[in-house]
């Protein structure tokens, strides 16, 4: 587990964003599994900067990781949506190489093997995660167990809270989303969480230094061979100095 800690989120993309590019340039096929949020608008926006320098995106391959449940792809918060206008739209991917949950499917269960057999076939080479402020990833949220594979899952009053400055009004985001599961998350080759901000720092401290435990599944993450969390400063604020690695100017 590496914990890398930047003086500003523009650095810390700047970072994960270099990561992405140098895993593009060495494998024929890499394999992306992409988060959506807030956390990642600027890690996209520099991705979208990389192209408009000749960086061609036309040998990968996305995995997203949730979608909400009842928004089709064309609502305007539909992660379908979010992804399309914050950097599929941008880059030269085929349509066909990127893969997203079906919010709208009338058939759930059909909808979350098809999702786990892309899954099998397109190992993910690194995973780029955010985190929510009750420690969830993807959409496992905190429970007394969690899910493996992809599944329907309620979201937690916290999440529907957080999200509801992406709607009109609280009671206009989703209650259940479809997200791929905790093993699926871990089955990724390199995973790397990104979390800005002071609302940030409670979940961060507890995923990396309580017990691993459902009731904060990013904790999961401590068993995985290859994590890095990458961190701006005030979502390292609760984790002791000697913790992690400070890519600093000061
Ligand atoms: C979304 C996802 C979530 C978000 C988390 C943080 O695809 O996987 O786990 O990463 O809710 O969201 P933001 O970045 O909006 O704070």
């Amino acid at each position: 587990m590496k914990i890398y800690r930047f003086d500003t989120e523009h650095l810390a993309t700047v970072y994960v964003a270099a990561i992405i590019e140098s895993l593009m340039a060495t494998k024929a096929n890499p394999v992306l599994g992409l988060a959506t949020g807030a956390t990642t608008v600027n890690l996209y926006r520099q991705l979208v900067e990389f192209h408009q320098q000749g960086l061609s995106f036309s040998h990968v391959t996305t995995v997203n990781l949730d979608e909400y449940v009842g928004l089709p792809a064309g609502h305007p918060q539909s992660y379908h949506q979010f992804m399309h206008c914050h950097l599929f739209e941008h880059l030269d991917i085929p349509a066909d190489q990127t893969f997203l949950l079906n919010g709208v499917t009338t058939d759930v269960a059909a909808e979350c093997e098809r999702y786990d057999r892309i899954i099998s076939s397109y190992p993910i080479d690194l995973q780029i995660l955010g985190i929510g402020r009750n420690g969830h990833i993807g959409f496992n949220e905190p429970d007394i167990s969690l899910k493996t594979l992809t599944h329907v899952i309620t979201l937690s009053p916290d999440t529907i809270a957080a999200n509801a400055r992406f709607f009109s009004e609280p009671k206009a985001v989703p209650t259940q989303a479809i997200t791929m599961g905790i093993q699926s998350i871990l089955q990724a080759k390199v995973i790397i969480l990104m979390a800005f901000g002071r609302n940030k720092a409670h979940s961060v401290k507890r995923a990396l230094s309580g017990e691993v435990s459902t009731r904060v599944p990013a904790s999961f993450l401590q068993m995985h061979p290859n994590v890095t969390f990458v961190l701006d400063k005030e979502a390292a604020i609760e984790l002791g100095t000697e913790t992690f690695f400070q890519l600093s100017r000061s």
